[in-house]
């Protein structure tokens, strides 16, 4: 049976991917699954230097998912290439590096950095970071701004460029569009949507952060319905993501036309959910008579 995709021309061998800050580096995952069996892992948001992240409490259990605003804490791209990457490369699986900054700046050093390391084999946008430059807005909250970053560090790096959408947008089949338009290789979907949960008895907010990002379970169909809008819109492969906790939930990204799926929440609950994946995709395919997970893919019949 063959499981393998290709995502921006990068071969997986399977569709199966950790979602970025879910998974840390791997370091502690490896202790529980084996990552050879994965077919990428995308690590945790790294930033030109540390960042402390938001205070606390910054993560709550909510129905079907949990909210956080870790705050994308993480010690800087130099650490992680010194001591995270020469861990990572005695697997044989595939490394996505997931980029944050605040500044346009930021992020094409970032990304310079991790190209000259030639052991990273993509790097994933995460423009949900706030613009300090234009106020604090999210980079991924409008089109143009998502454009901007997406063209300016496609033009550094030689790594294929995967744009991370935010879901807190107001069209995200137009944000896909123009980042495509900009130059992304691929578009990961979705990031976490804005939320938030008080505490009834205090009266106060259950995050410090009084606001922060909702995923998990809770969140599948509606990242469900925004990774089909945006596989019809554009050209370019898209990995899906958003609530995804076994075989049936990936298979349904994977049939509204995902290349390849990502698992985040999931992860806390049952570390051996992406394995547990993989195995129950073959299973789907058999039941379906497919060889191949590129049947499945984009097998959705509307009518
Ligand atoms: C604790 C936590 C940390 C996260 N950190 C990042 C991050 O550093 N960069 C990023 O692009 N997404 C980050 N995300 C978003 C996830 O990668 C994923 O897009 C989102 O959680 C939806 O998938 P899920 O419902 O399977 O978790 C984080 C999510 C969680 C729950």
């Amino acid at each position: 049976m063959d499981l393998s995709v290709k995502i921006a021309g990068l071969k997986l061998k399977n569709p199966v991917i950790t979602a970025s800050g879910t998974f840390g580096s791997g370091r502690e995952y490896s202790q529980l699954i084996d990552l050879n069996k994965l077919g990428a892992i995308t690590v945790k948001g790294l930033s030109l230097n540390p960042w402390e992240g938001n205070p606390y409490p910054r993560a709550t259990e909510t129905s079907c998912g949990m909210l956080n605003s870790i705050g994308l804490q993480n010690k800087g791209v130099k650490d992680f290439i010194d001591n995270e990457l020469p861990f990572l490369e005695s697997f044989n699986t595939c490394v996505i590096a997931n980029i944050v900054g605040k500044t346009v700046q930021e992020y094409i050093d970032v990304a310079k950095e991790l190209s000259k390391t030639k052991k990273i084999d993509a790097l994933e946008l995460n423009i949900s970071c706030p613009n300090i430059k234009e106020g604090g807005i999210s980079f991924g909250s409008d089109s143009d701004s998502a454009a901007r970053l997406t063209s300016a560090v496609k033009e550094k790096t030689d790594l294929p460029l995967i744009v991370k959408l935010t879901p807190n947008c107001a069209d995200i089949a137009a944000l896909a569009k123009s980042v495509e338009l900009a130059g992304a290789d691929a578009i990961s979907l979705v990031n976490t949507f804005l939320g938030m949960a008080i505490d009834i008895d205090t009266a106060k907010p259950k995050l410090a952060n009084i606001v922060g990002g909702l995923s998990g379970p809770a969140i599948k169909p509606i990242a469900l319905r925004m990774v089909w809008q945006v596989c019809k819109e554009v050209d370019i492969d898209v990995i899906g993501m958003g609530g995804i906790a076994n075989a049936n939930d990936a298979a349904e990204f994977l049939m509204v036309g995902a290349k390849a799926v990502a698992v985040g929440t999931a992860n806390f609950s049952d570390p051996q959910t992406t394995i547990d994946i993989i195995k129950g995709l073959k299973i789907i395919l058999k039941s379906k008579e497919m060889t191949d997970i590129k049947e499945l893919i984009g097998s959705f019949n509307a009518r």
